[in-house]
C-alpha cells in the first residue's frame, strides 16, 4: 500500500484511471442517481484496484470486454472522513478497463436535491453538486485525489422538462438510446418517453474535485464571446447579466498576465441561495452563489477569483490537500492582479487589506493548533471541510507578494508565466514549487526564508499590510470608533460594500449593544445589499449579544447556505455575549433551516453547534 493522499484510499502502486465514461440516471422522487462508470487505465493491470466511495451502493463490477463479473468488496470500516474503499480484483490476465454500476444515497455528501418549493421558480426540482474537497466519491467510485487527473464523458438522463449544465463541454441533447446506460437493469428506465439525455465531454485531464453538474429549469444568456450566464428563473438572470457584464475583459486580463485561456468556454452558473460557497471554479462553468449579485458590480471579485483558478488550481493543481495553498494562495494573488487591472489599485488594496485582517484572525483562531497556520500542512486524520480557513489563501498570497517585492513585478510576471507553462495539466506539491523557484530565481533563498514561509507557523515578519490611502483611512476610522467617533457622512460618501466590510472587520470583536445600535441607526448596515458587510455587521451584533438583531439573523440564516456566512453567524450566536439565549436560538434556527442547506454546510454547522452545546 502506497498512499498518495491523506484523504484518499488511492494506491500509487496501482495505475490511476485516465478516462471515465459516465452514465447517470437522475431519479428525483427517490433522490438517487443510478449510474455506470467505465474506468480506463493507462495500462493493463492485474490484482487489486482500490477506489474511494462514500455512501454509494455498488451493484456490479464487470470486465467490459468479456462481460464477466469481477470480484469486488467494500471495506467494512466506514472512515468518517475518507468513506469506504472499494477494491476490485482484476484477473491475472490483466485488464485496462472496468465497468461499475452503482446507486448514490439520498444523503450523498456532494449532492443537494431541492424540491420545487425550495427553488426560485417553485415549479421544478433542482439538483446540483459541490465536490471539492473530497465529495466526488459520493457520486461515483473513483481515485478521489487531485493527484489522479482524468478525462471524462458524461451522459445525464433527466426528465424531459429539465436541462443540465456541467463543468465540461456540452455535446448535445437527444432521445435516450438503448445501451447508453451500460447496465442491463437500467435500460428500461433509461429509454422512457419522459426522459432526455444530455451529453458532455471533458477533453482535458482534470482532478476529480472539479467534476460538477446542475440540473433543473435552467436557462442561459450570452454575456461575452465565450461566456454565457445560466440560472434558474428570469429575475436572477437579468441581474446576473448586468453584474457580470465585465467578464470578457477579465478573461483578457487573465490571458495577458498568465498566458492563454486553455478551457474554451468560460460560463457562469448562478445557483440557488443554498450553494455552500461564494464560487467554485468548476472548469468551463464556474458555480456562483446568488449573494454575489450585489447590483453594483462588486460580484466581479468572486468571478475574478474563480476565473484565476483557470490557471492556478485547474491547470496546476495541488497533489493533495496538504498543499492546498498552491491552489488558493496562487489564485488569490492572481485574482488581485486581475482586479487591479480592471478596477484599479485602490480596490485591489482593499481586498488585500480585508485578507490581511482575515489572516490575523485565523492565526488567533488556531493559536492552540499552530500546525494549521502553516502553508504546507499535514492533514492526516483531518477533515478538510472542518479546517477550511483563510490561511492557504492569505498566507499564500503574502508569500507570493513577498517574492514579487523581492524580484520586482516584471521578473515575477515572467516567472509566473513560466511556472504555469511548465506545470500545466499537472498536479504538484510545495517542494516542487520551491525547487522551481530556486532554479529560476537563483539566490532567492538567501533573500527570503523560503522554509519559514512554507513550513513555519504564524505570519513571517516580512509579510505586510497594503499601502493605500483608502485602506489606511478606513482602518484609522475603525480605530476612532473605540474613542466613540462614528464615521461622518462625508467619510462614507463613496463607500461600497467592501469599504464597509473592511471598516467592520477592523472594529473590536465585541461592542456594547448600544454602540451596535448607534452604528446601524446611522448607516443601516443590517440591510446592506453587500452580503459580506451585512454579515460582518450581524456577526458583530450577535457577538455583542445584541438581541435587537435576532430576527435579522434568523432571516439571514434561513435565506442562504453560504458557509462564509453560516460559520461566523452561528459561531457568534453560540459564543456571544448572551450565550444561553444565543445557543437556544442557533439550535432552533438550524433545526428549521437545515433542509435548505447543502449536506456539506449541514455538517459544518452541526460541528459548530456540537462543539458549543
Ligand atoms: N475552490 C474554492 C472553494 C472551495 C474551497 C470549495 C475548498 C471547497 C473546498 C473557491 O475558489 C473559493 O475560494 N471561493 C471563495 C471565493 C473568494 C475567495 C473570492 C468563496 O467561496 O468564498
Ligand atoms: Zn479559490
Amino acid at each position: 500500500m502506497d498512499p498518495v493522499d491523506p484523504h484518499s484510499y488511492a494506491d500509487s502502486s496501482q495505475p490511476f484511471a485516465s478516462h471515465l465514461a459516465l452514465s447517470l440516471f437522475f431519479d428525483f422522487p427517490s433522490r438517487t442517481i443510478h449510474g455506470s462508470a467505465l474506468l480506463s487505465l493507462p495500462r493493463p493491470h492485474a490484482g487489486p484496484l482500490t477506489l474511494d466511495t462514500r455512501s454509494l451502493s455498488i451493484s456490479s463490477a464487470i470486465d467490459p470486454l468479456s462481460s464477466t463479473p469481477l470480484p469486488f468488496s467494500l471495506s467494512p470500516i466506514v472512515d468518517p472522513i475518507k468513506g469506504q474503499s472499494l477494491t476490485i480484483t482484476l484477473p491475472d490476465s490483466a485488464l485496462a478497463s472496468v465497468l461499475l454500476t452503482f446507486t448514490t444515497s439520498p444523503q450523498a455528501s456532494a449532492i443537494q436535491w431541492l424540491s420545487p418549493p425550495q427553488t426560485a421558480l417553485k415549479t421544478h426540482p433542482y439538483v446540483y453538486t459541490q465536490c471539492q474537497a473530497i465529495h466526488t466519491r459520493s457520486i461515483f467510485p473513483c481515485q478521489d485525489t487531485p493527484a489522479a487527473r482524468l478525462q471524462y464523458t458524461a451522459l445525464l438522463n433527466l426528465p424531459v422538462e429539465l436541462s443540465a449544465v456541467m463543468s465540461a463541454e456540452r455535446v448535445g441533447r437527444g432521445r435516450p438510446e438503448p445501451g447508453q446506460a451500460r447496465g442491463a437493469c437500467l435500460d428500461a428506465l433509461w429509454c422512457a418517453d419522459t426522459r432526455v439525455v444530455e451529453s458532455f465531454n471533458m477533453q482535458w485531464p482534470v482532478p476529480p474535485y472539479l467534476f460538477a453538474f446542475a440540473c433543473g429549469a435552467i436557462t442561459g444568456r450570452d454575456i461575452g464571446p465565450r461566456s454565457r450566464v445560466y440560472s434558474e428563473g428570469s429575475s436572477v438572470l437579468e441581474e446576473a447579466v448586468c453584474e457580470f457584464a465585465g467578464v470578457e475583459e477579465m478573461v483578457r486580463e487573465g490571458e495577458r498576465l498568465f498566458g492563454g485561456y486553455e478551457w474554451g468556454r468560460f460560463d457562469l452558473l448562478v445557483l440557488p441561495p443554498s450553494f455552500p460557497y461564494g464560487g467554485m471554479e468548476n472548469p468551463m462553468m464556474v458555480f456562483l452563489t446568488p449573494t454575489v449579485i450585489a447590483g453594483d458590480g462588486t460580484g466581479a471579485q468572486v468571478v475574478a477569483h474563480e476565473l484565476a483558478h483557470s490557471w492556478t488550481g485547474n491547470l496546476i493543481t495541488n497533489t493533495n490537500n496538504d498543499h492546498f495553498w498552491l491552489n488558493e494562495g496562487f489564485t488569490t494573488y492572481a485574482e488581485r492582479r486581475i482586479v487591479e487591472a480592471v478596477q484599479g489599485e485602490e480596490i485591489a488594496a482593499l481586498s488585500i487589506g480585508i485578507g490581511w485582517r482575515g489572516l490575523l484572525e485565523e492565526v488567533e483562531r488556531f493559536k492552540d493548533n499552530m500546525e494549521l497556520t502553516k502553508l504546507k500542512t499535514n492533514q492526516e486524520g483531518i477533515d478538510p471541510d472542518e479546517i477550511y480557513s483563510q490561511v492557504p489563501y492569505e498566507k499564500g498570497f503574502q508569500f507570493l507578494w513577498r517574492i514579487e517585492r523581492q524580484i520586482g513585478r516584471p521578473a515575477f510576471d515572467e516567472f509566473l508565466k513560466k511556472y504555469i507553462a511548465t506545470f500545466k495539466f499537472k498536479s504538484i506539491d510545495s517542494d516542487t514549487f520551491v525547487e522551481f523557484l530556486k532554479a529560476n530565481v537563483p539566490g532567492i533563498e538567501k533573500e527570503i526564508d523560503l522554509q519559514l514561509w512554507v513550513e513555519g507557523t504564524g505570519i513571517p515578519s516580512d509579510a505586510m499590510e497594503p499601502v493605500s490611502n483608502l485602506y489606511t483611512k478606513i482602518v484609522s476610522l475603525s480605530k476612532d470608533f473605540v474613542l466613540g467617533k462614528l464615521p461622518t457622512e462625508e467619510d462614507v460618501l463613496d463607500w461600497r460594500g467592501q469599504e464597509w466590510e473592511l471598516y467592520l472587520e477592523n472594529l473590536p470583536k465585541v461592542l456594547d449593544p448600544s454602540q451596535v445600535l448607534a452604528l446601524d441607526e446611522r448607516y443601516r448596515l443590517a440591510e446592506h445589499n453587500y452580503w459580506e458587510a451585512k454579515v460582518a455587521f450581524l456577526t458583530l451584533a450577535a457577538a455583542s449579544g445584541c438581541r435587537d438583531y435576532y430576527g435579522m439573523m434568523e432571516k439571514t440564516l434561513k435565506e442562504v447556505g453560504r458557509m462564509k456566512y453560516l460559520r461566523p453567524l452561528y459561531t457568534a450566536l453560540v459564543q456571544g455575549n448572551s450565550k444561553d439565549e444565543g445557543k437556544i436560538l442557533a439550535k432552533r434556527i438550524f433545526a428549521e433551516a437545515k433542509d435548505m442547506y447543502h449536506p456539506i454546510a449541514q455538517g459544518v454547522v452541526e460541528s459548530i453547534l456540537s462543539r458549543h452545546m
